[in-house]
């Protein structure tokens, strides 16, 4: 079953209490949070206190992705927040492995996340440690980006090391996914579609989420 997780980086800012419960009514799994701090990305979202302003408007896990600069200095304070998946960069900390722990420590789900150009090899030592494996498909800082065609493989080849080696990491992909770019995601072995853009701009939010969970 395909897991839909909508960015509140396209929500409206201005009511986004509102748009997280209307994102939790209109069935969605997870609410993907996307967190910059305009070091390791070059832009500026949101951080620990107004995630935890909005995690008490609705009961769907809020997947939190860092996109930030040594994030082992704020892993706490999300999790505080009311973070339930944990999310950190291969490339953004020298102290990865303990980072990984830390989170897991704090009773969280741990998510590692790769760029478009690092390939799958960086991540691998790090597999058995981890819940969720975020594959970004667009260069990370910005919501609206084109689909990067040339990562598909890379999403494929992680399929096949997570089935043969019986892991439960799951596969997430982002960025730049809409229904045709989700499919290829999904036929390739993902099996959450985080979105932003797509999602946000659709007319009817529930019946496109019901459209991509049916995605095969
Ligand atoms: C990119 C973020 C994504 C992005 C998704 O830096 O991690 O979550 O905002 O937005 P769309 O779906 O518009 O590419
Ligand atoms: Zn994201």
């Amino acid at each position: 079953m395909i897991k839909i997780a909508p960015s509140i980086l396209s929500a409206d800012f201005s009511r986004l209490g509102e748009e997280v419960r209307r994102i939790e009514d209109a069935g969605a799994d997870w609410v993907h949070v996307d967190v910059m701090d305009g070091n390791f990305v070059p832009n500026i979202t949101i951080g620990p206190v107004v995630i935890g302003h909005v995690r008490s408007c609705c009961s769907l896990p809020f997947d939190v992705h860092l996109m930030i600069a040594a994030p082992e200095r704020f892993v706490g304070a999300f999790s505080e927040a009311g973070a339930d998946i944990i999310t950190v960069h291969v490339e953004s900390t020298g102290a990865l492995e303990a980072t990984l722990r830390h989170i897991r420590s704090l009773g969280k789900k741990v998510g590692l996340s790769l760029n478009p150009a690092t390939p799958f090899s960086a991540v691998v030592p790090h597999m058995g440690l981890i819940d969720l494996l975020l594959i970004m498909t667009v260069q990370p800082g910005f919501a609206g980006q084109q689909f990067m065609h040339e990562v598909l493989p890379k999403i494929a080849e992680a399929r096949k090391y997570v089935d043969d080696q019986g892991l439960g990491v799951e596969i997430e992909v982002d960025g730049g996914i809409n229904k045709a770019t989700g499919r290829l995601a999904v036929r390739s072995g993902a099996t959450i579609l985080a979105a932003g853009s797509a999602l946000f701009s659709a007319g009817d939010l529930k019946a496109e989420i019901a459209d991509w969970k049916r995605l095969r």
